[in-house]
């Protein structure tokens, strides 16, 4: 049976309509942005979070900031900076910008605007194909932070291949990392799988040790903000402590991911931007104190798992097995 998967963002009535992800699961707002610093300020807030989507709403700043070309070519850049580590985003905001028509600016954008969207959506449900064919037919799979409908166009990367094994009739049980300090596993996945049917224990991060050395799961699948060209992989912090732990425990790790998270330019993992956060949101996370004031933090949102930890890359077109430099060259010229 298909799943009725929840899509985060719409266009309605000239404006760019969001679901508030940081209010999930305690209440279920959506919001309405008309201007391009009210996106950049739900990109920066993670009210729309996940690199796909990010993208698309990068993608819908920018008709919103058409009154001329100028004006658009002018707020472009702010819009794809809003966060650094996931390449989606500029690559949406570049995308975008070639289809400029200057004599349209608004209806040549929000076409693309649109074409983005739904590729997005295709390419996670093509994902979920593929990589769906890697679970057994009863599995247990353990993920981290939140890759699924909530952070794409819709249907997921990482949850999107648990959907589609779902579809497929195979039994699949999920583990969810809590994921800190934001909680996107137990707030977002935790959310999203329920609502989906589909059975979601939640773990502390630091439980994944336990778990993956007694023998309970059966694949590690998670999503990606940024990939670099040798394979090297970012994603949300506590990825790469996983990778080891799988790779310790003999589990197989995967990454679920369009190849707009590729980032051909970057060379390998080093030169990935690394998105520093306030110190607020590992101290006070959700208001309440748990450190002594004037406490140092160290708030990185995002690590990089080495291409040799990972088993495979789950494109669109297909898996990137072995990881590393010529599969990653390979997957990028598949038309
Ligand atoms: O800080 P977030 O919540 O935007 O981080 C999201 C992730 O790390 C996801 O795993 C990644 O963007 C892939 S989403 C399909």
């Amino acid at each position: 049976m298909p799943i009725d998967v929840v899509r985060p963002l719409r266009w309605e009535d000239d404006a760019l309509v969001l679901l508030d992800q940081t209010l999930l699961p305690n209440e279920e707002r959506w919001i309405r942005l008309t201007d391009p610093a009210s996106v950049i300020e739900a990109i920066q807030s993670l009210r729309v979070r996940g690199a796909p989507a990010i993208g698309c709403a990068g993608a819908y700043a920018l008709v919103l900031a058409a009154g001329t070309a100028d004006d658009v070519r002018l707020a472009a850049p702010a819009i794809a900076a809003a966060r650094p580590t996931a390449v989606n985003l500029a690559w949406a905001v570049r995308r975008a910008l070639a289809a400029l028509d200057d004599a349209d600016p608004r209806g040549s954008l929000l076409a693309e605007a649109h074409r983005i969207r739904d590729e997005d959506e295709a390419s996670c449900r093509a994902i979920g194909r593929h990589g769906a064919a890697l679970l057994p037919s009863r599995s247990r799979v353990l993920t981290h932070c939140n890759a699924g409908s909530l952070a794409t166009a819709g249907y997921g990367t990482a949850l999107g291949v648990i959907y589609a094994a779902v579809e497929e009739g195979k039994q699949v049980a999920v583990f969810a990392d809590e994921t800190r300090p934001l909680l996107q596993g137990a707030r977002l996945t935790a959310w999203e799988l329920q609502r989906a049917g589909i059975d979601v224990t939640v773990q502390a991060d630091s439980a994944a040790g336990l778990l993956l050395g007694s023998g309970q799961v059966d694949a590690v699948v998670v999503g990606s903000d940024r990939i670099a060209a040798n394979g090297d992989v970012a994603n949300k912090i506590g990825t790469y402590p996983l990778a080891v732990l799988a790779r310790r425990h003999g589990v197989p790790f995967y990454v679920a991911a369009p190849r707009s998270t590729i980032d051909p330019d970057c060379p390998s993992g080093e030169q990935i931007p690394i998105e520093q956060r306030a110190a607020s949101e590992v101290i006070e996370g959700f208001g309440v104190n748990t450190a002594p004031a004037g406490t140092s933090v160290h708030a990185p949102a995002f690590d990089v798992t080495p291409a040799e930890l990972v088993d495979a890359i789950v494109t669109e077109v297909g898996l990137v097995r072995p990881v590393g430099g010529e599969e990653i060259a390979r997957i990028l010229k598949i038309r």
